[in-house]
């Protein structure tokens, strides 16, 4: 007989926030199916699913997907506030909220956008900006390197690379800030409706941004979405459109909150700094282990299609369900010493890109990007003296808002 729902955790909670690991050590080993209470606008609370194993195969199961609103019945859903429905209006062109088939049909635009083939061809560009970053951190005192470096780079390179012109890049910025905001957890209903103002002002920029790559083409990754685009007809222009604010949505917040994870894990681990300053450990090992042990994907969030027995737990149809990312990534029946952090692991299979059809369709971009900011920092910092850190509120993601170095060679 399936198990009765019990509340097992609180993912809000500050100790959870700061320090999950302990906790989803207990959920592995004692709930592996566990309820967590959530006070979030439009989350009652989510099925939680902690085992590496349950985390792959969840993610593959189409009895969790994405389009709630396909399963239930109109009115379970409360009413859209006339302000928040441009944001609503573009998430659902967004591959990310998406169930098959309509998913693959979306997903095809990714694939020559985001080969790593196009990818490298952009690497003097990701160098280019990088250096410039670079240049911008003092030579003494301290430097906030979340919200000076990591924060305001990784929106810039993928902007960039979308065709943005760097003049406007502060002002996508600030956009693509307000649109993040809007969509975690711990949004408010005024949050959303600046969101939804953010993504007309978005969707009405990349038109006209659209219309004269259109007319020149670029050497840039919005051209070969443009020429992907047009030499097919399986988007329309709204997809066309919603598809490049998602490629800056999803191509940034996770990209800078790995720099902030990895350099506060790598100060507490002067040892394997040193290893990465040395070049014993490459940087693409060390990227792939800084992914593992504190992954900037916390959860990847479903809903239930149907009514599912898993692992014993009755999960209801529409009822929500976290696959665990990064406690996946710390079980050890997975990976030996999973709570250890070591930059020369072997066999690093972490899910921190996710799993199934929404496996993250830029991690080409997001390694190479790591890999080079990464052995910039270890230039540049011979040593890691961190001096304070501000953590992001958010159960999806898990980083910093702050991290204060100092700088002093
Ligand atoms: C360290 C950096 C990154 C991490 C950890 C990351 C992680 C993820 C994860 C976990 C998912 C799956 C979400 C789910 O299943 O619910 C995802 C999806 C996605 N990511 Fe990334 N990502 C990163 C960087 C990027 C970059 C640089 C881009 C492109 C510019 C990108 C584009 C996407 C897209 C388009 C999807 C949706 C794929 C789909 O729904 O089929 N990501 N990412």
């Amino acid at each position: 007989m399936a198990a009765p729902r019990q509340t097992v955790f609180r993912p809000l909670d500050p100790a959870f926030l700061e320090d999950p690991y302990p906790i989803y050590a207990r959920l592995r080993e004692q709930h592996p199916v566990a309820w967590g209470a959530t006070q979030a606008v439009g989350y009652a609370g989510f099925w939680f699913i902690s085992r590496y194993a349950d985390v792959a195969a969840g993610l593959k199961d189409n009895r969790f997907g994405r389009e709630i609103a396909k399963v239930m019945s109109p009115d379970s859903f409360p009413p859209i506030p006339e302000a928040h429905k441009p944001l609503y209006a573009m998430l659902s062109d967004w591959m990310l909220f998406k169930d098959p088939p309509e998913h693959a049909r979306l997903r095809r635009i990714a694939a020559p956008v985001f080969s790593l083939r196009a990818v490298l061809g952009m690497r003097p560009r990701i160098d280019a900006l990088i250096d410039a970053a670079l240049a911008r951190i003092p030579e003494r005192g301290t430097y906030d390197i979340v919200s000076d470096f990591s924060s305001p780079l990784s929106i810039d390179i993928v902007a960039d690379l979308m065709g943005v012109p760097e003049k406007d890049h502060p002002l996508v910025r600030g956009w693509v800030r307000e649109i993040t905001l809007s969509l975690d957890l711990v949004r408010t209903p005024e949050r959303i409706a600046a969101g939804s103002r953010r993504a007309s002002e978005l969707i009405a920029y990349f038109e006209r941004l659209v219309a004269a790559h259109r007319k020149v083409p670029q050497d840039n990754l919005l051209s070969l979405l443009i020429s992907a685009h047009d030499g097919g007809t399986f988007l329309n222009e709204h997809e066309l459109l919603a598809s490049c604010v998602l490629f800056l949505f999803a191509g940034h917040e996770a990209s800078s909150l790995l720099i902030g994870n990895g350099l506060r894990a790598l100060a507490s681990h002067p040892e394997q700094w040193r290893r990465l300053c040395a070049g014993e450990a490459s940087a693409k090992s060390a990227v792939s282990e800084l992914l593992r042990y504190d992954s900037p994907q916390q959860i990847a969030f479903r809903h239930a299609l149907e009514d599912v027995t898993f692992q014993g737990a009755a999960i209801r149809k529409g009822q929500t369900v976290g696959f665990g990312l990064g406690s996946a990534n710390r079980d050890p029946s997975v990976f030996p010493d999973a709570d250890v952090l070591d930059l020369q692991r072997q066999e690093n299979r972490h899910l921190a890109f996710g799993a199934g059809m929404h496996t993250c369709a830029g991690s080409s971009l997001a390694n190479l990007e790591a890999e080079l900011v990464f052995t910039a920092l270890a230039k540049r910092f011979p040593e890691l003296r961190v001096e304070s850190h501000q953590r992001q509120e958010s159960i999806l993601v898990r980083g910093l808002t702050q991290l204060t170095l100092r700088c002093d060679r």
